[in-house]
C-alpha cells in the first residue's frame, strides 16, 4: 500500500495515467564552448562558471523542430511497443515550431503516420512539457482516450541572435517525448501543479513575428525576431518558482523530498539546479543533470532527461520522480510519477 496520497484515483471517476514509453533525440551537430570563443567575446571559463554548459547540440539548416520531435516520438513508440496508428492524440510543447501555423504536431502526425491521432500545439516555453504532460494526462484519466504521445522540441539555434554573448551560449537543440495509457497493472502520474504569471512576460520574450509586431524588413533589421532575456532577473524568479512549484507537489501528495529518489529539474544552468537544490533540502545525489552536455533546450529539457534517467537504470519500479519546470510567460509546474 503507498503511504502517500494520490490526488487523481482517489476521485474514483479518474483512471491511472502511466508513462508506458519514453524516447529523445538531438542532432549529431555538437557546438563547444571552444568554437562559441571564436564567435563572441566569451570564454570556456566564463561559460562553465556561470552556466556549468560544456556544449549544446544544433539541428542541421533542414532539420526542424517538426523532425527533431518526431524522432524523440519513434523511439518512445518503440519504448512502449506501440505503433502510430494506435495514438489518440499528439501534443508537442514548443515554442519553435516550424512556422506559425499549421501546428507542429500535425506535421509530426503526418510524419509518423498516426492517422487516427488528433493533434495540438502548446506553448509554455521551457515549461512547456510539464504543461503538455498535465494536459495529456487529463484525456487518458478521463477515458478520453487510450493512448496520447506527449512531445517536448526545440530548435532554439532558430531563434538565437548568433552576435549577442548574453543568450546565445546558453542554448541547445533537441526533443524529448513520453506514451501515456492507462496500464493497470502499472504505476503513474500522482499529481502535477502548473503556475504562470504574465506581469513578467518581458523578462524573456521573442518580440517580433506574431500579430503584435508583424515581422518586416525593419524588425529583421532590429534583431526583433531573436529570443530577449533579462538574465539576472529571470534567475531569481526561476528558483523561487522552482522551489514553490515543487514543494506545492509534494505536500499534494503527502511527501517529503527525502522520498523522492530522482529530481530531474530544467535544465537551464547549473547554478540554478544547484540553488533549487539546496532550497529543497535534496541531496545532490537525488538531482539530475546534463545540461554540461545539451545547454537549455527549453520545453525538450526534462523530456531529454527522463529519457536518460530511464535509460541509465536511475529509477526502478515504485521509485517516485520529481519534475520541476520554469520558463518564459512566466511560467513554471511541477510533477510527480510513481515510476
Ligand atoms: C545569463 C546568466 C548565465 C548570466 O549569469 P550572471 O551570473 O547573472 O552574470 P552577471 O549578470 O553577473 O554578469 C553579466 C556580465 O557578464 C557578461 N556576459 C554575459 N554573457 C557572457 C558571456 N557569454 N561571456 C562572457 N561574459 C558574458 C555580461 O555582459 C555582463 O558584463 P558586465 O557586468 O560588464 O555588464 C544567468 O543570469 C542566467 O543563467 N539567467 C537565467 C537564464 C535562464 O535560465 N533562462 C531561461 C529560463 S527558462
Amino acid at each position: 500500500m503507498p503511504v502517500f496520497a494520490h490526488p487523481r484515483t482517489s476521485r474514483p471517476h479518474l483512471r491511472t495515467v502511466s508513462i508506458s514509453g519514453v524516447g529523445s533525440y538531438v542532432p549529431e551537430r555538437i557546438l563547444t564552448n571552444a568554437e562559441l570563443e571564436r564567435m563572441v567575446d566569451t570564454s570556456n571559463d566564463w561559460i562553465t562558471s556561470r552556466t556549468g554548459i560544456r556544449e549544446r547540440r544544433i539541428a542541421a539548416p533542414d532539420e526542424a523542430t517538426s523532425d527533431l520531435a518526431t524522432a524523440a516520438a519513434r523511439r518512445a513508440l518503440a519504448d512502449a511497443s506501440i505503433e502510430p496508428a494506435q495514438i489518440d492524440l499528439i501534443i508537442v510543447a514548443t515554442i519553435t515550431p516550424d512556422m506559425m501555423f499549421p501546428s507542429t504536431a500535425c506535421l509530426v502526425q503526418q510524419k509518423l503516420g498516426a492517422v487516427r491521432a488528433a493533434a495540438f500545439d502548446i506553448e509554455a516555453a521551457c515549461s512547456g512539457f510539464v504543461y503538455a504532460l498535465d494536459i495529456g494526462s487529463h484525456f487518458v484519466a478521463s477515458h478520453t482516450y487510450e493512448t496520447v504521445l506527449v512531445i517536448g522540441a526545440e530548435k532554439m539555434s532558430s531563434v538565437i541572435d548568433w552576435s549577442d554573448r548574453n543568450t546565445c551560449v546558453l542554448f541547445g537543440d533537441g526533443a524529448g517525448a513520453a506514451v501515456l495509457q492507462n496500464r493497470p497493472e502499472a504505476h503513474g502520474l500522482l499529481t502535477t501543479c502548473l503556475g504562470s504569471d504574465g506581469a513578467k512576460a518581458g523578462l524573456l520574450e521573442q518580440p517580433a513575428g506574431g500579430s503584435a509586431c508583424p515581422a518586416t524588413a525593419d524588425t529583421v533589421a532590429r534583431g526583433l525576431h531573436f529570443l530577449r532575456m533579462d538574465g539576472k532577473e529571470t534567475f531569481k524568479n526561476a528558483v523561487n518558482a522552482m522551489v514553490t512549484a515543487a514543494q506545492d507537489a509534494l505536500s499534494r501528495c503527502g511527501l517529503t523530498i527525502d522520498r523522492i529518489r530522482c529530481i530531474i529539474p530544467h535544465q537551464a544552468n547549473q547554478r540554478i539546479v544547484t540553488a533549487v537544490a539546496e532550497r529543497l533540502q535534496a541531496r545532490p545525489d537525488q538531482v539530475f543533470v546534463n545540461v554540461e552536455r545539451y545547454g537549455n533546450t527549453s520545453a525538450a529539457s526534462v523530456a531529454i532527461a527522463l529519457d536518460e534517467v530511464v535509460r541509465q537504470g536511475r529509477v526502478q519500479r515504485g521509485d517516485l520522480i520529481l519534475m520541476v519546470v520554469f520558463g518564459a510567460g512566466l511560467t513554471w509546474g511541477a510533477a510527480i510519477i510513481e515510476w
